[in-house]
């Protein structure tokens, strides 16, 4: 039985807990999820209804929330739509109409002035030739769509922006019409303080003895192949007969580009990519070859292939130095961008080559459903070659792929994990070994993919920049009429991810402003070919391992690439040991090491303007995305520290109490035996 006054304390207690467990939807401060249920979810068009396809991705507000360049199916009409977060969905910003056919369009910042340009690459005087107009950005103003910049023209086979000489300015690398197979170079020679200043300069002298007639469609690459963390080129050449062949060109910064491997790739090779497909920290090839392929695009007998970069391994401790008998055997995980020349890559199939795995598409699928693959995009003109697009979907550190597979007149997207090796998954051998495997997902979260029927392309990008690597694909509209879907990612994944963005040092890395200083804007959309990355992380065993990402490493033929580059982290309870982020300067440290950066985050890395030869230095930027949570976990916080400084407080209290008390007794027991 309670005394009545203690009753009468517990009242305002009960009524306070009643309030807080009853009417809880009433008080509930966050707004309501948009997405539900863990599975891929249909998101819709997003505000790019009507007749779109979109033919690249950038930040052209430069408000770090990635914009598409849409084209209408005239194939001359472009719009900029820009992200609108909070209205969650594009609005559409600047359109024009191009004077030819457009055929791809890089976006980058050609006239280095802190804003995205636009390349746009359209049919010639004959088909094969491209003319090439550079649309230069007014701040705050779109394009200058009046005068657009005419830049030499290149053969059929697009070229691929690059920075061949180290200044961060993009150059082009292709071939001319009148060059032969002589590989030449468009070299950025803009002067932003002349009026009418041209943008290239043709140049041969930076590939020497170059020959290679590229192939069109190629998969030219910008990317580390020798683990330096400095770009190289990897070319595709047409050997003739329907033969191709590639070569690797090393970046030896002022001694140019140096021919360091070449050799022909299997019959029937469609396009190539490049990853970290098992996690060693080298980047390798996965490409798909077909038989023969059919006039609406299908593949038949296709077969996924995956070509492993042999290069040195990771020493296991810090400590190790590498180095045995002054023969260098692996590399420190604190100098991650040490060079091997002596990588190769091996593309003979056969049992005793464990760096080259080849499998059938139809292996992918666990039902047995013959599948047969898209390898071009007809819609479109000339067609379109599809690449599997790599990205971490599941964060585990380990790229997935998406493709587009192709059964009856259907056209349907499938995300394909790649997995740990086991007996009965694609890509590892009768007995379940190999470095990886691949399986489809084809469980009931799969839904919002497996309904669409008329793909014609796909990719990753990470909407709203939430931290999840989100789906795009491209329809032909024959289904619902609808040529744009997005579709969120909204499995929950225990695993980390980090986003990161290496800039091209325009405006000496501060503001820009424009041309009569009117206008002032941050240069955060302006990233570029060639950057990379790489880095070490603990497992939650307390293994270590590497990675490396490349940025932006394929332009052409609508490869749709994010301009930031998105790697998961895999499961991990620490900070990433070392990321080292590497630019293509011709400085002596061409990269920096950052350690104890934060997973889930967003870094922007700034390189020094001239190579840091006028006083610039390296700037780095993290970004979190503030949570709904993070008021209430604040006050949270701030409300614990205030009992705890209470309590700390009272006992304090009490025992300087209890000291004072101890005191006057021992100078009372010392009194008495003075006496
Ligand atoms: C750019 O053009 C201005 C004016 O013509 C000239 O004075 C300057 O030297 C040029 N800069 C470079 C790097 O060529
Ligand atoms: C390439 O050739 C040019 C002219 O023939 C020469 O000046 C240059 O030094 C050569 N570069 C290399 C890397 O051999
Ligand atoms: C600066 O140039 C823009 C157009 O580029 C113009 O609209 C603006 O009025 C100019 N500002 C000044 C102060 O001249």
């Amino acid at each position: 039985m309670l005394h009545s006054s203690t009753r009468w304390k517990l009242l305002p207690c009960l009524y306070l807990i009643s309030s807080l467990t009853l009417p809880t939807t009433a008080i509930w401060p966050f707004p309501e999820k948009r997405f539900h249920g863990t599975a891929l979810v249909d998101a819709g068009t997003l505000g790019l209804a009507g007749d779109q396809r979109i033919v690249a991705f950038g930040d052209f507000s430069g408000d770090q929330f990635l914009d598409v360049v849409s084209l209408a199916s005239d194939q001359q009409t472009l719009t900029i739509y820009h992200w609108n977060h909070e209205d969650f969905e594009y609005k559409e910003g600047a359109q024009f109409k191009h004077s030819s056919k457009v055929s791809n369009i890089v976006p980058g910042d050609f006239t280095y002035s802190g804003k995205l340009d636009l390349l746009v690459m359209g049919q010639g005087r004959n088909s094969k030739e491209i003319d090439m107009y550079l649309y230069q950005s007014i701040p705050n103003k779109g394009f200058d769509t009046a005068n657009p910049i005419h830049v030499q023209t290149s053969t059929s086979s697009q070229p691929i922006p690059l920075d061949v000489n180290g200044d961060l300015r993009i150059d082009l690398l292709g071939l001319t019409p009148d060059g032969g197979s002589k590989l030449q170079v468009w070299k950025n020679i803009w002067n932003s303080s002349r009026i009418d200043s041209p943008l290239f300069d043709v140049q041969s002298s930076y590939f020497n003895d170059s020959h290679c007639q590229i192939a069109n469609p190629h998969s030219n690459a910008v990317v580390d192949l020798n683990g330096d963390c400095l770009a190289d080129v990897f070319l595709v050449c047409d050997e003739g007969r329907g033969q191709k062949s590639f070569q690797i060109w090393l970046n030896k910064k002022s001694q140019g580009f140096v021919l360091a491997t070449q050799g022909s790739l299997p019959s029937g090779t469609q396009s190539i990519s490049f990853a970290d497909i098992d996690r060693d920290g080298t980047m390798d090839m996965i490409f798909t070859t077909c038989k023969s392929v059919s006039s609406s695009g299908v593949g038949s007998e296709c077969y996924i292939n995956i070509a492993y970069n042999q290069q040195l391994p990771l020493c296991p401790y810090t400590t190790d130095s590498g180095m045995k008998n002054g023969v260098r055997v692996c590399r420190p995980p604190n100098d991650l961008c040490t060079a091997d020349d002596s990588f190769q890559f091996n593309l003979l199939d056969s049992p005793d080559n464990n760096a080259f795995v080849r499998f059938p598409v139809s292996s992918l699928f666990r039902d047995g459903h013959k599948q047969s693959l898209l390898v071009w995009d007809t819609s479109f003109d000339p067609p379109i070659p599809l690449s599997l697009r790599l990205g971490d979907a599941n964060l585990d550190g380990f790229p997935d792929f998406l493709a587009i597979f192709a059964s009856g007149n259907d056209r349907t997207p499938y995300l394909a994990y790649s997995k740990h090796c086991a007996s009965g998954v694609a890509g590892c051998d009768s007995k379940g070994r190999g470095r990886r495997g691949w399986e489809v997902a084809a469980n009931s979260g799969m839904k919002a993919l497996a309904n669409v029927k008329d793909a014609r392309g796909v990719a990753f990008l990470d909407m709203d920049e939430d931290g999840t690597l989100d789906i795009l694909v491209q329809r032909t509209g024959l289904q619902d009429g609808s040529k744009v879907l997005f579709i969120q990612n909204n499995f929950y994944y225990d695993a980390f991810f980090l986003k990161a963005i290496a800039l091209n040092g325009a405006c000496d890395s501060g503001w820009c402003y424009s041309a009569n200083g009117s206008e002032r804007y941050h240069p955060f959309g302006v990233s570029y070919s060639g950057a990379t990355y790489k880095y070490t992380v603990f497992d939650t065993l307390g293994h270590r391992s590497a990675a490396q990402i490349g940025q932006l490493p394929q332009t052409s033929y609508h490869a749709l690439q994010t301009p930031y580059s998105f790697f998961g982290l895999g499961r991990t309870n620490n900070y990433i040991e070392n990321l080292f982020v590497g630019t293509t300067l011709h400085a002596p440290e061409h990269y920096i090491n950052m350690e104890g950066v934060i997973p889930n985050s967003r870094v922007v890395i700034l390189p020094p303007a001239d190579g840091g030869e006028s006083g610039g230095t390296w700037k780095r930027e993290l970004f979190l995305r503030p949570g709904d949570w993070i008021p209430w976990v604040t006050v949270t916080c701030v409300i614990g520290m205030v009992i705890l400084a209470i309590i700390v407080f009272v006992l304090h209290l009490n025992e300087k109490r209890e000291d004072e008390l101890e005191r006057r007794r021992i100078s009372h027991h010392i009194n008495f035996d003075a006496l």
